[in-house]
């Protein structure tokens, strides 16, 4: 593979990297048996079916079928060329590389990857503008008045646009920016005279970063009561709302760690969490919280600790959210806020301590916020809406795994409204009952699904299909075997992929190289051909592979090799009969193919 980065870096960075670690930045893996198991990234599914192998350092969907090593993963996830996966990981493990290395091949186009250094300028300038200058003064007076301290104005790179109509226009014009760039690039309104201002003028900047920490758009705040109060980067190929959620990129490592996220609606909300000591927080962009955006947080945690405003539009929000999380197969909890305020006003008012544990940690579950939520659209003091209303309840809380949870909500609403725990059983029961045969049912289909698909791929494989991918299999973790299968079959095998791994591997172990999937993954060109590898090598084996058993592989993919051999030549037999008149002989080697392929179909 071409690339300016030296062999012995790239070697380096393979060593200090670990495909678990990096992979687990992106889905949530548990650890079983050997390997690690999680949802795919790649194809939508509830249950995981993406494997990956520390041991061997490479990755398996046995779901869409993708697979390879750390390397493939990032070029796959993340749309990154060879080289930028390498340069990601350098930097990600602190190695340097080279400067002939730096600016090479890019995948994004070169105006996006203007956009993105446009994009870095500004923060940069912005952000100085707050803190050092007469001119950002007002933008840092406000975020210190909200009780922001200059570690997490520094943190979150907050800044201060300037109220000047050109300032940002002159600043990137300058810096050699076609004019036609920054409008794409969001931070220019065009109007209608077609003349350009600074969009987010007067305003303090929130750099919007993406989960790789570069800013791809901003979010700007009047700090004049100017409307809209807030104002974002319009739609981009790099910014995309429905997509991202801010502080991703941060929160990160602290969601993982605490299997939880706390979703927020603003971007004040996240910082002053954030600030307050709650770090995993994460925040949409101004729109309500989409199915991509749910299915992302599915990924990384089982737990959404959800913390809209307490009033009633962030109220319909969180139901709506709960909903959407819930269906994605999340975990729903609700931040217990009091009435009336959001997330920021409650820690200026009652501190990070409350914040973290009356309000944090005191969260509700979904069933008890989900009880509160729809007594509202009932009048409790008339029977016929109580009924109405326990019945919704019971149909809810159907669908709650925890048993010990169930009960503890069917006594509440014994409790509350006197009706007997036997009634509430019964009822819960029936609800049930009609809820497992609709998930019997997916779960039947689902099932024989999986039945026809595992048969497809291991049962109704021939023999010497069989021999053949466990032959690569030890060939791939154990070089003492080549010599003999190389002498033995050569390249001859009988499938068309296997017979391009073997040449590739025997001319990877010619060059010195040790036993290693990934590496050998790497070596490989073909994406295609790598994921065969990838599948052909989560093949559990036994350590050594014992004579008699590499024997019967070598033999069974001979012979089959010599059957198809022997079939071409009475092929060719038979149609030169055929030419030359002989419907007798053409008959006899007729005869001969039936039984061969007879032969065939019994061995296999
Ligand atoms: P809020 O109106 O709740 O603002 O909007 P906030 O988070 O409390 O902000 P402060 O405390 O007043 O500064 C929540 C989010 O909705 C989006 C922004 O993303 C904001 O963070 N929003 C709000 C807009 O996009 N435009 C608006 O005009 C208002
Ligand atoms: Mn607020």
């Amino acid at each position: 593979m071409s690339n300016q980065i030296p062999e012995d870096v790239i070697s380096e960075i393979r060593q200090s990297t670990d495909i678990v670690d990096v992979i687990g930045e992106y889905v949530q893996l548990k650890k079983q048996g050997r390997n690690y198991f999680g949802l795919c990234p790649f194809h939508g599914e509830k249950t995981p079916s993406f494997s990956v192998t520390q041991e061997k350092q490479i990755f398996r969907c046995f779901g869409c079928g993708k697979g390879g090593n750390v390397v493939t993963f990032l070029m796959e996830i993340e749309d990154f060329s060879f080289q930028e996966a390498i340069r990601y990981l350098a930097e990600r493990n602190g190695i340097e590389l080279p400067e002939t290395a730096l600016n090479t091949e890019n995948s994004l186009s070169e105006e996006n990857q203007d956009i993105l250094s446009a994009y870095e300028w500004l923060t940069k300038l912005y952000h100085h503008l707050l803190r050092y200058t007469k001119d950002g003064k007002e933008g840092y007076q406000y975020f210190n008045e909200r009780g922001i301290t200059d570690d997490i104005i520094d943190k979150f790179q907050l800044g201060y646009a300037p109220n000047v109509n050109d300032f940002t226009t002159e600043f990137l014009k300058k810096k050699g920016y076609q004019a036609q760039t920054l409008v794409k690039a969001g931070f220019l309104s065009l109007h209608d005279d077609g003349h350009v201002t600074d969009r987010f003028r007067g305003r303090v900047v929130f750099p919007i970063r993406n989960h790789l920490g570069k800013t791809v758009g901003f979010g700007g705040r009047t700090i004049h009561d100017q409307e809209p109060k807030y104002l974002n980067s319009s739609e981009s190929d790099l910014f995309q709302k429905g997509k991202m959620l801010y502080n991703f990129d941060l929160a990160k490592k602290h969601i993982r760690k605490l299997n939880e996220v706390v979703l927020f609606e603003g971007y004040m909300d996240t910082i002053s969490a954030y600030q307050a000591g709650v770090k995993n927080g994460v925040a949409t962009l101004g729109t309500s919280l989409t199915e991509m955006q749910a299915k992302l947080l599915k990924r990384y945690v089982d737990t959404v600790i959800i913390c809209y405003d307490a009033d009633k539009p962030g109220i319909e929000a969180t139901y709506k959210a709960a909903v959407l999380l819930r269906q994605v197969g999340c975990q729903v909890k609700v931040a217990n806020l009091k009435d009336g305020m959001d997330p920021d006003s409650y820690i200026n008012t009652y501190g990070p301590d409350a914040f973290q544990h009356e309000v944090i940690k005191a969260s509700h579950t979904f069933m008890s916020f989900y009880m509160r939520y729809f007594k509202r659209d009932y009048n409790l003091s008339l029977e016929g809406d109580r009924i109405n209303y326990i019945e919704k309840i019971l149909q809810q809380l159907a669908t709650i795994e925890s048993p010990i949870e169930r009960e503890y909500y069917m006594k509440v609403l014994h409790d509350e409204y006197h009706v007997s725990m036997e009634t509430l059983k019964e009822e819960l029961e029936a609800y049930r009952q009609k809820l497992g045969t609709k998930k019997d049912k997916r779960n039947r289909e689902r099932n024989t699904n999986k039945k026809t698909a595992t048969y497809a791929s291991k049962k109704l494989l021939p023999a010497f299909h069989n021999a053949e991918r466990m032959l690569i299999a030890y060939l791939l973790q154990d070089s003492s075997i080549v010599d003999k299968v190389q002498e033995e079959i050569g390249a001859s095998f009988n499938i068309d992929e296997h017979k391009i791994i073997v040449t590739h591997l025997y001319a990877f172990y010619e060059e010195g190289n040790p036993p290693d999937v990934s590496l050998f993954i790497e070596w490989l060109t073909d994406t295609h051909i790598k994921q065969v590898v990838a599948e052909i090598a989560m093949t559990s084996l036994q350590e050594d592979i014992n004579d008699k058993e590499l024997n019967d592989y070598i033999r069974l993919i001979k012979t089959q090799n010599s059957d198809m051999v022997h079939l071409e030549s009475l092929k060719e037999e038979q149609r030169i009969a055929e030419q030359q008149n002989d419907p007798i002989r053409a008959a006899q080697i007729a005869m001969k193919i039936i039984d061969i392929h007879k032969q065939l179909s019994k061995s296999n």
